[in-house]
């Protein structure tokens, strides 16, 4: 039997200032999810929060761009926006740029991960929702995932792992996409994601002869560009992904390993520095140190003929206790930097800018050198 795994996530509002979501626009969110479980539409949900983004992990069999769950969606967003506006929470209906739905959350403002596949005998799941950076953020942990042999061991040691894996990666500012194979085109894929702005990891597959459905995603991310949508940068599209784990595929043990790096990924205050990405529990899913410093959180569950048993706050362990410490190590030293790249984004990926009005305001003034 077939079942969707749908993640829609949008940043509808929060306190303070973009912190996080308070429990009122969840508890709506819930409330909206749960009529929907009555209905029929969707077997069964959970909702979270990546710091200030409203997160939707929905599971139903209507497979992927479904009109209606992504309505669902949309109006869910909408009925959380409207509350934040009464309670004046700061954002208020932020990412959700267009007046009305059109059939499809994509490019109307919130982010979408969500993938069809046949559900197996056990089918974990972990979904990561990250705030205060952008999809690129993915491009190192999907890769060590799936194709580093010194972060998955079942690359080299498990027969159904060792053939590799294929890597749809897009081209976010020319809108097209590649398909390419690990291991033998892995230096090729690392010249492509390395440069993780423009081109980010979409989805993972199998490959075609081996345990799994060739046709079948086994990961996928949120490439949602909101400033692409805006027409202007409006907000670092905080992104989230699913990734399916075990039997054929990265143990979650595997999965969860490249979280252990704090790397360096773009976001944090204003959208306009680098910083490392901190992996949290659920309860400190919220961002403060100079509205940072990015964060993952992870959800484990399996799937029961739909139903989502868990979730597992991955987390919630001190076995990350030192990669949060290293974290914050990174961050202190990122900060001292204050506006001077590497810490500062270059001009060109910055959220906002004054460097043409500066420039503007100095132009009779620059002399010939
Ligand atoms: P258990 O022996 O605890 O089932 O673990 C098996 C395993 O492969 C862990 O990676
Ligand atoms: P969000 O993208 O999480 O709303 O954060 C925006 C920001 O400017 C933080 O300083
Ligand atoms: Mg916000
Ligand atoms: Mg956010
Ligand atoms: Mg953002």
């Amino acid at each position: 039997r077939k079942v969707t795994v749908s993640l829609i996530k949008a940043d509808v509002g929060s306190v303070a200032g973009h912190t996080t979501v308070p429990d009122e626009l969840k508890k709506a969110a819930e409330e909206n999810l749960k009529n929907a479980v009555d209905s029929g539409l969707i077997i069964d949900f959970r909702v979270f929060n990546a710091g200030d983004d409203l997160e939707l992990l929905m599971t139903h069999d209507k497979g992927v761009d479904s009109e209606e769950i992504h309505r669902l969606a949309w109006e869910t967003f909408e009925k959380a926006a409207g509350i934040a506006k009464e309670l004046k929470l700061y954002g208020a209906g932020q990412d959700l740029l267009k007046d009305a739905f059109s059939g499809n959350v994509r490019g109307l403002g919130p982010g979408v991960a969500e993938m069809e596949f046949t559900e197996r005998k056990a089918e974990p799941v972990i979904a990561f929702m990250m705030d205060k950076t952008e999809p690129g953020a993915f491009n190192m942990p999907i890769f060590r995932m799936f194709a580093d042999p010194f972060n998955t061991a079942g690359l080299v040691i498990d027969p159904t792992m060792h053939q590799g894996f294929v890597f749809e990666i897009w081209d976010i500012k020319e809108s097209k996409r590649v398909f390419m194979r690990t291991p033998e085109e892995m230096y090729d894929i690392l010249a492509l994601i390395g440069g993780k702005s423009r081109f980010v990891i979409k989805r993972v597959y199998p490959k075609e002869g081996g345990k799994l459905p060739a046709d079948e995603p086994v990961a996928v991310i949120s490439t949602e560009k909101l400033y692409e949508v805006a027409g202007e940068y409006v907000g670092k599209d905080d992104p989230v992904a699913l990734v399916r784990a075990q039997s054929g595929l990265p143990a979650v043990g595997e999965v969860l390993e490249p979280f252990a790096f704090p790397h360096l990924v773009s976001g944090w205050m204003r959208g306009s520095h680098n910083g490392p990405i901190m992996p949290v529990p659920f309860k400190y899913s919220k961002c403060t140190r100079f509205d940072g410093p990015p964060r993952c959180i992870a959800a484990g569950f399996q799937l029961a003929n739909g139903k989502i048993i868990g979730p597992v706050d991955m987390f919630d362990d001190p076995a990350f206790d030192y990669t949060r410490q290293k974290a914050m190590e990174i961050a202190e030293y990122m900060r001292r930097h204050g506006p001077f790249e590497p810490h500062r984004l270059p001009s060109e990926d910055m959220e906002y800018t004054t460097l043409p009005k500066v420039l503007e305001k100095l132009k009779g003034r620059f002399e010939e050198v």
